[in-house]
Order: C-alpha cells, then sequence, then structure tokens
C-alpha cells in the first residue's frame, strides 16, 4: 500500500488480563496475539510499520519481524503519547498514518483497506473505524453534532449516562494525514479520570479546528473485538478457531464438529482428512490426505502424519512421523517416534522417550505390529515386519531385528515349542 505508513501500539501493561505475560504474547489459536497485526500489515503491504513497545518490552521484541521498526514508549503515559514516540521514525513520509491497536487480533486486511480507500479518496484529516455494538461497555462511544458528522470520542470512563447509552464505538483503527495529527498530539492534556493522554482525544481537537473527519463502519462487528481480558481473549480464539476450521473446510477437510475442533494456526493438512470431536492439534503439524483423526486426541508440535493414517481415540502424540498407512486407533502415548509404512499399533501403546533426563528416538519399521499394551523403552527400534506380544516391556537398547516376535518382560524373542 502507497503512502501509508502504520503505528502499531503495543506498550500497555494489559492490567485487565491479571497476568504476568505481556498481553500481547497471550496466545490465540497457538500463536503470540501480536503476530496477527503483524500478518495485518503484511497483508497491506504497507512498507513503513513501527510499533511501539513499552511494558516488558525486552520480552516482546524478539518478535518483532526485521522490516518493522520499534519504538520505546517508557513511561506509559496513555495511546497518544505512545504514537508521539513512534513520529519521529517517520520524519521523511509526509501522507497517511494508520493506527492500529495490537490487541485488536480480528481485523481483517479487506476492512483496513476500505478504510484507507475511504480516507485518502476523500481527503480526510481523520477516518475512524467504527462499529455499533448492543453491548458498548468499555469501548470509545462516537459522539456526533446537530449534523451527524462526528465531534469527537469520549472513554468509557469519563462518559455521562447519555453518552453511554451510544452504541456506536471507537473501534481503535484511526488513519490521519500526518501533519493534523502531528498538530493535534501537541494539544491533547490528560484531563480525564485515568490522567492519560489520549489519541481518541485528537477527533475533538480537529473537529474543532474545522478538520475533516469521517467514519467507516464494520459490517462485521466481531471484527472490533479488543481483547483486555481472559473472557475477551477466549472469544477472540473462538472467533479465529471458526475462521481456521472454515478454511480448512472449504479445502476438503471434513470435520463432524467444527466447533469442538481445536487447530493451531499454520497446522496444514491434506483433502479428504476427517476429524471427530475434541482433536486438538498444535503448531507445526502436519497432517497428508484421507487420514482419520479422533476422537479424542492431542497432536502435539513437530508431529507429521502422512497419508491415509487412522489415529484417534485418547491418543497423544508429540514430535513424531508416521509413514502412510499406520494405524493407532486406540488411547496411548506415541513420542520422539519414527513410525514406518502400515505399522499397526494396539491399544494402549506407550513409548518411554524421557529417561528423565533427556528424550530419545523409537524407530519402528514397516509393517510391524505392536502389540496392545506394548512399552517401547527409548532408545529401541523395532525391525520391519517384527511383533510385540500384548504387555510386552522392550527395554531400551534391546533392538527388535526384522520379522521376529518378542514377548514379555522384560521382552524376549518368543521361541517356538519343539513338536
Ligand atoms: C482503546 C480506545 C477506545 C477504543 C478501544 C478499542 C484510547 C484512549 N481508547 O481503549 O476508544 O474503543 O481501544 O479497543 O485509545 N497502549 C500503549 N501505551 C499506552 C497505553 C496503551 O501503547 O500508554 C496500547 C496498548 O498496548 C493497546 C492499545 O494501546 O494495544 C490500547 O490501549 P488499551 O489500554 O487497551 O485501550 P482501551 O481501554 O481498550
Ligand atoms: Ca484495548
Amino acid at each position: 500500500m502507497r503512502n501509508v505508513a502504520c503505528i502499531i501500539l503495543a506498550a500497555g501493561r494489559g492490567e485487565r488480563m491479571k497476568s504476568e505475560i505481556p498481553k500481547v504474547l497471550h496466545p490465540i489459536c497457538g500463536r503470540p496475539m501480536l503476530e496477527y497485526v503483524f500478518d495485518l500489515v503484511e497483508d497491506l503491504k504497507i512498507k513503513d510499520v513501527i510499533v511501539v513497545l513499552g511494558h516488558k518490552y525486552h520480552k516482546i521484541k524478539g518478535l518483532v519481524r526485521p522490516k518493522i521498526k520499534i519504538a520505546i514508549q517508557k513511561r506509559l503515559l496513555g495511546t497518544a503519547d505512545a504514537v508521539k514516540r513512534a513520529i519521529p521514525l517517520l520524519k521523511n513520509f509526509k501522507d497517511t498514518i494508520l493506527v492500529l491497536y495490537a490487541d485488536n487480533p480480528l481485523l481483517t486486511s479487506k476492512t483496513i483497506r476500505r478504510l484507507l480507500d475511504y480516507h485518502q479518496r476523500n481527503g480526510l484529516d481523520a477516518t475512524l473505524l467504527t462499529a455499533n455494538l448492543d453491548n458498548p461497555e468499555g469501548y470509545g462511544r462516537i459522539l456526533r453534532d446537530e449534523y451527524g458528522g462526528i465531534s469527537g470520542i469520549v472513554e468509557d470512563k469519563d462518559a455521562d449516562e447519555f453518552q453511554k447509552s451510544i452504541k456506536e464505538i471507537n473501534t481503535g483503527i484511526i488513519c490521519f494525514k500526518k501533519e493534523r495529527l502531528n498538530w493535534a498530539l501537541r494539544q491533547v492534556r490528560p484531563d480525564n479520570r485515568k490522567r492519560e493522554y489520549y489519541l481518541t482525544d485528537t477527533i475533538g481537537i480537529i473537529y474543532r479546528k474545522g478538520g475533516l473527519i469521517d467514519s467507516v463502519r464494520l459490517s462485521n462487528t466481531e471484527e472490533a473485538l479488543g481483547v483486555n481480558s481472559p473472557v475477551e481473549l477466549a472469544k477472540a480464539n473462538k472467533i479465529i478457531q471458526q475462521r481456521i476450521n472454515e478454511e480448512f473446510m472449504k479445502n476438503g477437510v471434513v470435520m463432524l464438529a467444527p466447533e469442538l475442533t481445536f487447530i493451531s494456526h499454520g497446522v496444514k493438512i491434506g483433502r479428504e482428512t476427517t476429524i471427530y470431536p475434541f482433536t486438538v492439534i498444535e503448531r507445526d503439524v502436519k497432517i497428508g490426505k484421507h487420514c482419520v483423526l479422533g476422537p479424542f486426541i492431542r497432536i502435539r508440535k513437530g508431529s507429521h502424519l502422512a497419508d491415509g493414517v487412522v489415529v484417534g481415540n485418547f491418543l497423544e502424540i508429540s514430535r513424531s512421523q508416521f509413514a502412510s498407512g499406520v494405524k493407532a486407533k486406540h488411547f496411548g502415548f506415541i513420542g520422539d517416534c519414527r513410525i514406518g509404512r502400515d505399522v499397526n499399533i494396539g491399544a494402549g501403546v506407550v513409548t518411554a522417550n524421557y529417561d528423565g533426563r533427556h528424550k530419545n528416538l523409537t524407530v519402528i519399521k514397516d509393517k510391524a505390529f505392536i502389540g496392545s499394551d506394548t512399552i517401547l523403552v527409548a532408545p529401541v527400534k523395532i525391525g520391519k515386519g517384527a511383533m510385540t506380544g500384548a504387555g510386552a516391556v522392550v527395554v531400551r537398547n534391546k533392538n527388535v531385528p526384522d520379522g521376529q516376535i518378542v514377548v514379555g518382560i522384560p521382552a524376549k524373542p518368543l521361541k517356538k515349542r519343539v513338536g
């Protein structure tokens, strides 16, 4: 996007989260909230992006993408003050400044593009993204004059009874003509209940100087959600999960109950894979075509299931690779495991991958058959076509050769009966 620079505010304390972790690091569908606003500016192809960090910034700065510059707000004096910290980094920039809040993870690039187009096409000084909410509590309310023009914003904490009844709210997303913004920021005073410099006060200031202000209204009000508390975090999670799941279904993944299917951002799943309820899939997981997952399965970080794998019913899989056609259909734990083609994992199989100090690898070669309730104490290898009897405990480093059958505790080769 040309002639647009963006300032992202992420310095706040996030007190309402009641958490030691900075608000913008709280995960939504498996990744920090802040990543969503970074995606947004990347999608919009905005070149000059400044993120304002403050509270615990050393914990956040590692997440900031290379092309984005960082401004530090040392004292958290309010949103107007935060924007002021970013302005010096935009010295040579003249045109439109878009302000985004890092706690608005649901905004889409389509909406922002509409806002910027409207702002630039009409040569406005400031354009607000607003929404009409049934329950506007907590948000800044839009004030309008007798001609219906926007005359200011009043924060929820400072609003009187009449103003509280206004349903039109400020999403926090505003674009400005840079010179107007600069000028208005200098006029903002902390004369409110929080004793803060509010960015929202610039609107009344520009209005009183006869500036041109207008708004674009959100058609989908869910995009307005600001995440300030764990309750709002749960709402954001739910909506983003819904978006992720709908995208999968559009691409041919079958979900019996999408509202009970929890998949992290960035997971890959092939078409015609069927997912039963209570499937949890975490980050960095890849799943092939024609698989069947769940019900009740947790597939953790770093796992890769190839085509035609069937897994489910109270199983946990962690950092493991499953080749095509593997079946593990009943409860168990598979961690740090490489499993070859068409292996059958019986009910209740456990890989004992952790020896108290290290995570160790289990390798199961093609077509092996792991009997019910087998424990594989890693590091260990099970050969091609080998078999373990029900309840066997295969101890560490006692690799089972190809084609061999082992039984018992500790597992030993099955001796053929003579006669
Ligand atoms: C803000 C708006 C409100 C709007 C709502 C939408 C102001 C004064 N109010 O209220 O009109 O309806 O968002 O969600 O802007 N921040 C800083 N430095 C600071 C203070 C805040 O960088 O000194 C950052 C926060 O990290 C956050 C954003 O600014 O990302 C907004 O601050 P927050 O305290 O969440 O404002 P709200 O009360 O939600
Ligand atoms: Ca907020």
